[in-house]
């Protein structure tokens, strides 16, 4: 089972991973590949990749160059339009919502490009400030909530994941987790949610280990950014992308943090914020309602007030573009 066509915009580090993954996992039967940048990166990094699938035994078909029209009939679309962080001369680290101003800018005319060459696909968002872009593509599209949704949670979970199994000294396998809200700084890991084996975490990880991969999971796109030097974390946010699309494309029914619309849930209203959501072949298919102790829901209410803030400059931006 494969769906006819995976569009994938922006053909930087993640969108290079995705083109490859998908191809590699053949998750459709044809990939449209955009990039804007010249000569043609798109078209540069499909025929690297294509000319490498005898080696991999699988068949490659695809449109790739610098125009939207590539994407036409694309069924699931996956964007990473954008400018990533990365770490300045004097070695700070940008915030992920210091890219708005020129994200957003990129995430109109990707919006266009969708509306005009696949305006059903379900889209699945990795640009960041993560949330606001979401946003950003709901407010110019208008897309079926079901149909609109953003990587970032099972990312951030991933994460969490794996300092837990490395402090329990277990395989990853075996670490359940769940990192909600917006996609910065203020992401909120819930440890009632987190099990190793079944069994609460506490039992393997002690309370000062947890608080200390709690912070790291917070900050990891960052330590990422800092010990790279140049660009962002490229390969982790791709799988996860790639394992959303496999919920979708395959009908699993999974439950993964996803950044979707709420309505009402979590009371919050007519924002993209990552919560436990059903993946199936209609999307999102249904928000989960996590039950969180009083710590974790004014954690959450903070990560939401951030992702409010920024959808509101995202907001005032639009009125003036
Ligand atoms: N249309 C299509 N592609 C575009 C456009 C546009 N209007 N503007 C920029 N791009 C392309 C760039 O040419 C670049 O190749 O987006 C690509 C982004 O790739 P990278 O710079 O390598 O960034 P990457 O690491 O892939 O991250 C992409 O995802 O995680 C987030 O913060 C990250 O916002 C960033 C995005």
């Amino acid at each position: 089972m494969s769906i006819n066509k995976l569009g994938l915009i922006g053909g930087g580090n993640i969108g290079g991973v995705l083109f490859a993954e998908a191809a590699k996992r053949r998750l459709a039967k044809r990939i449209g590949f955009m990039d804007i940048k010249p000569p043609d990166l798109a078209k540069g990094k499909a025929l690297d990749i294509a000319e490498g699938a005898p080696t991999i035994s699988t068949d490659i078909h695809y449109d790739a160059g610098k125009e939207f029209n590539v994407l036409e009939g694309s069924e699931i679309v996956i964007n990473t339009a954008g400018v990533p962080r990365t770490k300045r001369p004097d070695g700070t680290i940008p915030t992920r919502e210091e890219l708005l101003q020129t994200n957003i800018k990129i995430t109109k005319s990707v919006a266009e490009g969708i509306q005009k060459y696949c305006p059903d696909a379900t889209i699945i968002s990795i640009a960041n400030p993560l949330d606001a872009i979401v946003y950003t593509l709901y407010k110019i599209l208008q897309t079926p909530k079901n149909k609109l949704m953003g990587m970032a949670g099972q990312l951030d979970s991933g994460r969490y994941r794996y300092f837990v199994a490395q402090e329990a000294g277990v395989s990853v396998e075996n670490v359940e987790a769940l990192v909600l809200g917006g996609h910065g700084d203020n992401m909120v890991p819930i440890r009632s949610c987190c099990r190793v084996g079944g069994m609460p975490v506490e039992k393997f990880v002690s309370k000062e280990a947890l608080d200390a991969i709690e912070t790291r999971t917070r900050k990891a796109g960052g330590e990422v950014v800092g010990l790279m030097g140049i660009g962002s974390a490229f390969v982790s946010p791709a799988w996860a992308a790639l394992d959303m699309a496999e919920a979708i494309i395959y009908d699993k029914n999974k439950i993964i943090a996803t950044c979707a619309l709420l309505e009402g849930e979590y009371g919050v209203n007519g924002l993209f914020v990552g919560v436990p959501a059903i993946l199936n072949k209609e999307g999102v298919a249904k928000v989960i309602e996590a039950d969180l102790n009083s710590a974790e829901k004014e954690a959450l209410a903070k990560s939401v007030a951030g992702v409010r803030n920024t959808c509101d400059e995202v907001e005032a931006m639009l009125k003036t573009m």
